[in-house]
């Protein structure tokens, strides 16, 4: 007797083979339109993908035109890290989070327009920027007479006066400057500036006017801080901020925070710009040095590189 299954012996086999051929192709064809629709749903995707690489490059391409680095040397672009840090060190000056935060978005607005709209840049890194524009008017200066050493384009006053001004302020300021047509610096090649302006009283000028009519009021004096007849001229009044950011040698800012003590009003501001910076090592030196000396000034702490002092 016969004990093969009856689907398998070949006499079945070969009658089925019609119907087992129907379906081998119709399992082919379903496999077949699967792979194409995958086929299809993998080339829609890859294009979408490219078409979001290439309206990212375009964002990145607007940005970088808007805060990249190109004619002023340094981008604006910012990171978490050093912003966090940042927010934490005004905070530590001020006393309180809340106004740092704002301050310190509220300067990076500015600094954006101020460099858009402006002749020139204003000189150094983001980060100390709006530690300098946010943090100022928070230690609440004793009066509104703002005195800066050093000023290249005039735009960081120009800031200050709008970052007072919101702060109900009515800033008045003075400005020390060689104007020299770059920016002088003791050791440092002269060189045209990134931005391509010159640095002369016009575009300060211009600059300040950016800042409404407490800007266009801005007191000019030209000349170098150290020399004698340029003190004499400005030093009819007693400053509640001073910024000391003009030549950055050791002996320039001893000079500097020397002249300082003098036109100091009680309780007043001064802010040493680059403290710490590896690049102008003579800041740090001066500084400390100034401190160890009979002094108005205590040091309240640094924010980014910018060290801030009160005057007693
Ligand atoms: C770093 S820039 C100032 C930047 C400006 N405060 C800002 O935030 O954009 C230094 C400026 O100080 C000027 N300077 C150099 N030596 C000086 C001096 N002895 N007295 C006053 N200004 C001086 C330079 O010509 C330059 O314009």
């Amino acid at each position: 007797m016969n004990s093969r299954p009856l689907l398998t012996s070949s006499a079945s086999r070969r009658l089925l083979r019609p119907v087992t051929d129907l379906i081998d192709q119709r399992i082919e064809r379903r496999i077949r339109s699967a792979a194409a629709a995958k086929e299809a749903e993998d080339a829609v995707e890859k294009k979408q993908l490219r078409d979001a690489v290439e309206l990212m490059k375009h964002h990145q391409l607007t940005l970088e035109l808007l805060l990249g680095p190109r004619a002023r040397g340094l981008s604006r672009i910012v990171s978490h890290g050093p912003l966090n840090r940042l927010y934490s060190e005004v905070e530590a000056l001020s006393g309180d989070r809340d106004a740092a935060v704002r301050n310190v978005a509220t300067a990076f607005r500015l600094l954006v327009a101020l460099e858009s709209l402006g002749v020139g840049r204003i000189a150094g890194g983001t980060m100390n920027i709006c530690g300098k524009l946010g943090t100022i008017p928070l230690l609440d200066p004793p009066n509104d007479e703002i005195l800066e050493i050093g000023t290249l384009y005039g735009m960081f006053s120009a800031g200050l006066v709008r970052m007072m001004e919101r702060d109900g302020r009515s800033p008045s300021v003075t400005i020390v400057d060689p104007f020299a047509g770059v920016q002088l610096q003791p050791g440092s090649p002269e060189r045209p500036d990134p931005s391509g302006a010159p640095v002369d009283e016009h575009a300060v000028r211009t600059n300040l006017a950016l800042a409404g009519p407490a800007g266009v009021g801005a007191r000019i004096q030209r000349g170098f801080s150290e020399n004698a007849d340029t003190r004499a001229a400005v030093s009819d009044r007693s400053y509640g901020v001073i910024v000391v950011d003009g030549d950055h040698s050791a002996e320039g800012v001893l000079a500097d925070l020397q002249w300082a003590e003098q036109v100091a009003a009680p309780g007043a501001v001064i802010v040493l710009d680059d403290y710490g910076d590896p690049k102008w090592p003579g800041i740090k030196d001066a500084l400390d040095k100034h401190l160890t000396g009979e002094t108005r000034f205590t040091y309240l702490g640094k924010a980014a590189l910018s060290a801030y002092l009160r005057a007693s």
